[in-house]
This record gives structure tokens, C-alpha cells and sequence, in this order.
């Protein structure tokens, strides 16, 4: 059975103490949910301290919500993947959208990231998904693949097993719109059987593909029900404990 993941995405958001007082409560909230692995991808200075707090819980793990394209040097300001490996992060989220839109990430930057990422054991969640012009104009499938293609398959069938998908339609990220589940398991089928074309039926069989974008407590367990969504990236309820142990509790009841 692939992987079911629940990833919150606390962005540039939390003070120190209460980033370490949402995990704490957290990981007392959710002790026994065996087959449901919770990330938490919080800003980089919250990294090590969060890690120490997780040992105690096997179902957590951690994430960094991005990471430079270049190995090491005098790059003022980034982070490479050689240091988030150092202290022990096990993921890390590439090619957002809001990387693409405000700080001008193209899918080759991205492909460079997955690169970095993947040399030093840590697993990409890469993100990829159409803006609201796109799905307009009926071009949704066609970016999402060229997304895909760029970032993505240039990797070896054990690379890309490594990593996990998230698909957020950018007209769906922090609106409170979220993609209908019609919308959302058509395009996770449609994601698995590009990777199934490129690559094979049982490697795309093997790779958890997320939703994200306005995901809460009301819609999590309809989105849950698709047979291609293997669990969420949640933005904005991922900062409320009791709404983001609910979307747990919600996967928790598909398996
Ligand atoms: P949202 O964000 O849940 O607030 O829409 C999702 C994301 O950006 O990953």
C-alpha cells in the first residue's frame, strides 16, 4: 500500500515558541496513528529543535520548505541540502508556488533542487499545479506534465521513487477554494499515469501524490476517498492543532 502523508506547510508563519508549542501538542494529540506519517515543513531555523521534539513519535518527520540548487560556496542567505541532511531532515518541499510566482523559480531551478535534494538523502515533495488562466483555458493537464517533465524526469526510476507529489492548483492555495474532488483525483490520476508512461505501472503505483490547497477539516475526508490521493499538503490549517489533527483523524479513517 503506498504511503498516506499528511504534511503541513507552516510557511513564513509561527514564532519560536509557538512553533515548538503546536508540535508539542501535536504529537500528544496524535500518539498511535500507525500508517499515517505526519511532516511538519517549517521555516529552517525552527528545523533542529523540532527534530529533537519528534524522536519520541516514529509517525513524524520533518520538513524544509525549500533548499539552494547549488552544492556549497558563497551563496549569502541559502541553505543547501547537505546541511538539512546534517541535522537529520528527512524531506523537503520544492517548487511551490509561491517560490515560483514571488522569488522566480522555473522548472529547471527545480530539477537543480530535486538534484541537490535527492544527493543527500533528503526526499523531495515536489509541487506542481496549474494557475486559474491555465485550467481556464483548458491547459491544466499540459502544465501539470511540463512541470513534471522538467523537474522531474530526468531522475532514475530509484530517484524518482524517492519523492512525493503535491498537486495544488494555484487558484486553490490560501483562497479557501478548494479543487472539487472530481477536479483533484482526476488530475492524481492523471499524474500517475504520466509517471506509469515514463517510467512503469508499479513505480507510479508507489508514489503517494498529495492535495494541497485549502484543504481543512470539511472537505479533507471527501478528497481522501480518491483512489490516486494518498493524503494532503495543508497551507493555512496546518497552523491550527485541533484542524490539522482532524485531517489526520480524517485519513486515519480511510485506511
Ligand atoms: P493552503 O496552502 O492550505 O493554505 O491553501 C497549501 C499550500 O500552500 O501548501
Amino acid at each position: 500500500m503506498r504511503k498516506k502523508i499528511i504534511a503541513g506547510n507552516w510557511k513564513m508563519n509561527l514564532t519560536f515558541a509557538e512553533a515548538m508549542a503546536l508540535a508539542d501538542n501535536l504529537l500528544d494529540e496524535n500518539k498511535n496513528i500507525d500508517d499515517v506519517e505526519v511532516v511538519l515543513a517549517s521555516p529552517f531555523i525552527f528545523l533542529h529543535p523540532l527534530i529533537n521534539r519528534i524522536q519520541s513519535n516514529p509517525n513524524f518527520s520533518i520538513a524544509a520548505q525549500n533548499c539552494s540548487d547549488k552544492i556549497k560556496g558563497a551563496f549569502t542567505g541559502e541553505i543547501a541540502a547537505s546541511m538539512l541532511a546534517s541535522i537529520g531532515v528527512e524531506h523537503v518541499i520544492l517548487g511551490h508556488s509561491e517560490r515560483r510566482q514571488l522569488y522566480g523559480e522555473t522548472n529547471s531551478m527545480i530539477a537543480a533542487k530535486v538534484d541537490r535534494a535527492l544527493e543527500n538523502g533528503v526526499f523531495p515533495i515536489f509541487c506542481c499545479g496549474e494557475l486559474l488562466a491555465e485550467r481556464n483555458n483548458n491547459i491544466h493537464f499540459n502544465v501539470v506534465k511540463k512541470q513534471l517533465e522538467e523537474s522531474l524526469f530526468h531522475l532514475t526510476s530509484n530517484q524518482i521513487d524517492e519523492c512525493i507529489i503535491a498537486y495544488e492548483p494555484v487558484w486553490a492555495i490560501g483562497t479557501g477554494v478548494t479543487a472539487s474532488f472530481e477536479q483533484a483525483q482526476e488530475m492524481h490520476e492523471f499524474i500517475r499515469s504520466t509517471i506509469s508512461s515514463k517510467y512503469s505501472k508499479s513505480i507510479a503505483e508507489e508514489i503517494s501524490i498529495l492535495y494541497g490547497g485549502s484543504v481543512t477539516p470539511a472537505n479533507a475526508s471527501e478528497l481522501f476517498d480518491g483512489d490516486d490521493i494518498d493524503g494532503a499538503l495543508v497551507g493555512g490549517a496546518s497552523l491550527k492543532e485541533k484542524d490539522f489533527s482532524d485531517i489526520i483523524k480524517a485519513m486515519l479513517t480511510k485506511i
